[in-house]
């Protein structure tokens, strides 16, 4: 039941039980953070940055029954009390049986990945996220990202803009689905600006896979949020709970990747869980091979109690209300000063559109990079760019096929930053954009042959 609301301010439902001070530098010590950094904002140190907005994962704040659960943790090599705390937590939220513990979401690829895919084969998702796409690739697999054509275009507003497109998806199982080993849907869609599916959407790929025997598995790091969004925009779920619509969503699934980082509320963590036991057998036996025994997965018991209680915590109406809503807040800030930012606004960050704000830079001087960097160097606020830097194709000449889409992404930690926090990082990238003209584009001097974007260094041109 949606509680009745007549207040026009959603308040943070939690109240600060323990603080953390914050670093507050002035221009030259970042200017001179930035020098040493190679313009990698991956190369600052934490305490350089005053708002931290380069990730969600792993950075939030966790509850009092977290870390009262974090102090009944049972560390048992084998058949932790922990575990099965954990795994319970999972079951009955995916329905999914087989529940193996890794140490984060990119391990659950790895995993998954190494058992089901071969060279030449083809993994379709909505958006694959950097890792996800990195751990296909590594198998000599293609990650192809087939989401709906609106999801690719800024400022198109549809309600589910990371829905997967059907058709595309319904010719390559016809022409090609010996080549797939596996479907993916993101949820949200990350890459493409944390936009949601739709419950039908993944309705329809989980038919048309079924129909092909290709197993359909979420990557599902934001499920919470991406259920919040179906009760508010899709018809049919208004009185369902956020729990109900999630259950719903990995009913349709035969597996999922997951990373604890996200709406795990924890930091650190994660888990693949399907329903085919012998896969899952192979995929424990890799997972004995790097990450650890079976109950415990590279994670110590006290994580896996966080993430079972976070479990609980992430579905909490109150909760979600807030979360959604202090996003679009922040959203709503800078887009009345004339910021474009994907549209509608996102769960978990705000992505602003570098693209349209920096028309000045040609894509292969990177303008979300140099906007990233600029908005940092202004007020000491830390965004990521997700652009050419992060997924531009080389091509075997040594040319580069730019991304397509140029966004600078504010990731929200869940339940850290108060509302006066949001409304600084609104008036710094507003500062920001006042000089949008002055901000040179860079240029790549060093990088690596995967995930560049962590280790790249940049100078500006
Ligand atoms: N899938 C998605 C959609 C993600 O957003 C991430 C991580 C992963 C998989 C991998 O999980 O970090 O636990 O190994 N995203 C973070 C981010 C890093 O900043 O968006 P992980």
């Amino acid at each position: 039941m949606t509680k009745p609301h007549h207040f026009r301010t959603i308040i943070e439902p939690f109240r600060i039980h323990s603080v953390e001070e914050i670093a507050l530098t002035d221009l030259e010590q970042r200017q001179g953070a930035l020098e040493r950094a190679h313009y990698n904002l991956f190369g600052l140190h934490a305490d350089e940055v005053t708002i931290d907005l380069l990730t969600d994962s792993g950075t939030g704040s966790m509850s009092s029954k977290q870390w009262a659960g974090m102090m009944v943790g049972d560390e048992s090599y084998a058949g932790s009390r922990s575990f099965y705390r954990f795994k319970e937590a999972v079951e009955d939220l995916t329905g999914m049986s087989e529940v193996i513990p890794t140490h984060q979401g990119r391990a659950a690829e790895r995993i998954l990945f190494t058992e089901m895919l071969a060279d030449g084969d083809v993994v379709p998702n909505n958006t694959h996220f950097d890792t996800t796409r990195a751990n296909v690739e590594y198998q000599g697999a293609e990650a192809l990202d087939i989401v709906i054509e609106e999801g690719r275009d800024p400022a198109a507003t549809h309600p589910f803009k990371g829905n997967m497109d059907l058709g595309r998806l319904g010719q390559l199982l016809g022409d090609e689905s010996s080549r797939v080993p596996v479907v993916m849907v993101t949820v949200t869609n990350n890459s493409g600006g944390g936009q949601p599916v739709s419950m039908s959407n993944l309705r329809a790929v989980s038919e048309m896979c079924a129909g092909r025997g290709v197993p359909f598995f979420l990557d599902a790091c934001r499920f919470a949020e991406n259920a919040w969004f179906i009760k508010m925009r899709e018809p049919g779920y208004e009185e369902k709970t956020p729990f109900e619509i999630a259950t719903e969503m990995f009913s349709l699934a035969d597996g999922c990747t997951f990373s604890a980082k996200k709406d795990g509320l924890a930091n650190i963590g994660g888990f693949l869980a399907m329903r085919d036991h012998s896969l899952a057998e192979r995929c424990r036996n890799l997972l004995i091979l790097t990450e650890g025994f079976p109950t415990y997965g590279g994670l110590a018991g006290y994580d896996l109690e966080a993430i079972a209680q976070g479990l609980h915590e992430v579905v909490d109406e109150d909760y979600l209300r807030y979360r959604i809503r202090a996003t679009a807040y922040l959203a709503e800030k800078m887009n009345a000063a004339g910021i474009p930012t994907v549209q509608p606004t996102g769960g978990h960050a705000v992505y602003i559109d570098a693209k349209k704000l920096l028309s000045h830079i040609p894509q292969n001087r990177y303008p979300a990079q140099a906007l990233a960097v600029e908005v940092y160097r202004v007020g000491g606020v830390r965004g990521v760019e997700i652009g050419s830097v992060m997924f531009g194709k080389i091509g075997d000449d040594g040319t580069e096929q730019p991304a397509p889409m140029e966004l600078v992404r504010l990731a929200i930690p869940r339940r850290t930053y108060t509302q006066s926090h949001m409304d600084y990082v609104a008036e710094v990238v507003i500062e920001t954009a006042g000089h949008a003209r002055d901000i040179p584009g860079y240029r790549i001097v060093e990088q690596a042959p995967w995930l560049r974007h962590f280790t790249a260094r940049f100078e500006p041109v």
